[in-house]
């Protein structure tokens, strides 16, 4: 990665940027934005950028079409939001993901195929919420694309949050879930993780009611990862877990992303759920995605 290190100003002048103002629009009455007026293969300028950031804040996912970025450009544009993650997510060879990598249905011969290595992403979760210090956002570029399907879902855990009933608020205030990468292995019938990854990685709680930092919301932080409640008997735990899981990703709650190729998508793990949906060719038609992940904090 240390390529990307390197810094890479442009010498020529910054084409002139749109109004920052107009810059959006809704995708969704749920949740998301979209632009087809920027062009991240430069930089943008300050306005812009606290343009794109206000954006990201008050939608929570945003789309922006038509790009095309290389590796070091969608890193650059992943650093305005904080320092990008490392992974230790290994392939079939071996090797670990770069910083910026992809997601993909290929083998490691490049061919599509039913159930690939990685199949985890098609669970609803929030990313690395096994970690103390889980993901804040987490940016996809569409390279190659089935002909129909493929979509990713996100689902919007403030708005599940809200309509909890009452009961349900003051029940699970104050409660700690336990997320753990060995469970999530298991939950989602992925290859158990080596005893190196358990003690890198070891489960980790987190508050079940999750306050947003910028906006104050109250959301609910759950999904794959989440293994049990503090505190309850593991079944109470779980089926308390499963509960709040099938109320958030009601179709209310919802957002479809259907892929364009060139659609750069980030969201906000923070308070937003996601999944891929397999509602395509798996072991036919070639989907690829570019991704990198920004660090959070502590929830
Ligand atoms: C992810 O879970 O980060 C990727 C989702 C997708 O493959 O659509």
């Amino acid at each position: 990665m240390d390529s990307l290190h390197a810094q890479t100003a442009s010498t020529n002048p910054a084409p002139p940027q749109p109004e920052p103002s107009s810059l959006f629009r809704p995708l969704s009455g749920v949740l998301g934005a979209e632009t087809d007026a920027l062009d991240l293969s430069r930089p943008l300028d300050a306005a812009t950028v606290e343009a794109v950031r206000a954006a990201f804040r008050d939608h929570h996912l945003l789309v922006i079409r038509n790009q095309s970025l290389d590796k070091e450009r969608m890193y650059r544009f992943a650093e305005l939001f904080g320092p990008i993650e490392s992974h230790m997510i290994r392939l079939a060879d071996g090797s670990k993901w770069d910083a910026v990598h992809t997601i993909t249905n290929l083998d490691a011969a490049g061919n599509p195929v039913a159930k690939p290595f990685i199949s985890s992403n098609y669970f609803w979760h929030t990313d690395k919420s096994f970690l103390p210090e889980p993901s804040l956002l987490t940016m996809l570029q569409a390279v190659e694309l089935p002909p129909n399907g493929g979509d990713t879902q996100f689902a919007d855990m403030t708005k599940a949050y809200d309509a909890l009933p009452d009961a349900t608020k003051r029940r699970v205030e104050g409660m700690k879930t336990v997320q753990s990468l060995e469970f999530m292995r298991r939950y989602t019938g992925s290859a158990p993780p080596t005893e190196e990854d358990i003690a890198a990685a070891p489960p980790v709680a987190h508050p079940l009611v999750r306050v947003h930092p910028e906006t104050g919301r109250r959301s609910l932080y759950i999904g794959m990862y989440s293994s049990h409640i503090e505190g309850l008997p593991e079944e109470e735990g779980r089926a308390l877990l499963e509960e709040l899981l099938a109320h958030a990703t009601q179709e209310r709650f919802l957002y479809v992303h259907t892929w364009r190729l060139g659609d750069l998508v980030f969201w906000d793990n923070r308070c937003l759920l996601h999944r891929a949906v397999a509602n395509f060719e798996m072991g036919k038609h070639r989907r690829v995605l570019m991704r990198v992940v920004v660090k959070g904090e502590a929830p």
